[in-house]
């Protein structure tokens, strides 16, 4: 695996690529690198001749009272893993070669933006898109991995893609789970012992509203509260919001229906951790 510090540099290189006739997969990531993380350059490297896997910690999707210099950074161990993975190249840019100066342009997927994680971080997605749409248009025409566990960011860069035209496949990938549940997540590193006991509760509730969803419950309101409910009921949990949801729009439902996601967050201690579920199995 070839490792690039610089924008130019890796043009050249998947230009490069393309004009012989390869295919292109990217796999953009803020590093710390987990199993979530490696399936999404290993589902890459099964259907691409050339992965790229980025690692940035994009200081515009952090608010100043975010955890931008505690966020956990491994950049030798993420390469080796990056590496054992499939990973072709590992792109690992400085925030100067990624801003050389104050970004006066920034990308906002309006509606799709402003609910749930828009709400609780009211500057994050337009940090997030604007970076993803710098790395699409480095790399140039690919397909792109994002796992399902960052449901609206998901959602967001497809409808980015597409509304901006860029020559890019926006492809979800499953969310990787511990054997009790909880997603995987860089963030999961904040857990105290006790806390990562009580995460697992987030994953319980959203598949007990998908169960009663699934049993016939189409009442939003009973799903919502049978979900609050339960993460309330754990005294290390915080609940910052769960809701049912249409799976494309990100809308509230009226009425619940096997087609809809289920999305929760929730704090425990220093840690504020997501999760999103389908209904149907
Ligand atoms: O999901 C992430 O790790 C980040 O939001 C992303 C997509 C790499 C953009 O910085």
């Amino acid at each position: 695996m070839e490792l690039v510090k610089t924008i130019a540099e890796l043009r050249g290189a998947v230009d490069d690529h393309r004009r012989a006739g390869r295919s292109i997969g990217l796999v953009p990531t803020m590093g710390f690198l987990h199993r979530g993380h490696l399936s999404l350059v290993v589902a890459s490297a099964s259907a691409n001749d050339i992965t790229v896997t980025t690692i940035f910690v994009n200081p515009l999707q952090f608010a100043p009272d975010e955890d931008l210099d505690a966020y956990p950074r491994d950049p030798e161990g993420d390469a080796e893993k990056a590496a054992a993975a499939g990973s072709d190249y590992l792109f690992l840019p400085e925030p100067a070669e990624m801003y050389p100066e104050e970004s006066l342009t920034t990308v906002t997927v309006a509606a799709l933006s402003a609910g749930y994680e828009g709400e609780s971080r009211p500057t994050h997605f337009a940090g997030v898109s604007t970076v993803v749409a710098k790395l699409f248009n480095i790399v140039g025409p690919c397909r792109a991995y994002f796992g399902e566990k960052d449901y609206q960011q998901l959602m967001i860069v497809r409808r980015m893609a597409r509304d901006l035209d860029f020559r890019v496949e926006v492809i979800g990938c499953p969310t990787c789970r511990e054997a009790d549940g909880l997603a995987l997540s860089s963030r999961n590193k904040y857990l105290r012992d006790p806390e990562r006991s009580a995460a697992p509760v987030l994953h319980r509730a959203l598949e007990a509203g998908a169960h009663a969803i699934r049993g016939g419950e189409a009442d939003p309101a009973k799903v919502r509260n049978l979900m609050a409910q339960m993460v309330r009921e754990e005294p290390l949990a915080r609940l910052d919001y769960v809701d049912v949801v249409d799976s494309r729009t990100l809308e509230p439902v009226a009425v619940c229906d096997e087609s809809n996601r289920l999305i929760g967050a929730a704090y425990f201690g220093r840690a504020r951790l997501i999760d999103n579920m389908a209904v149907r199995r």
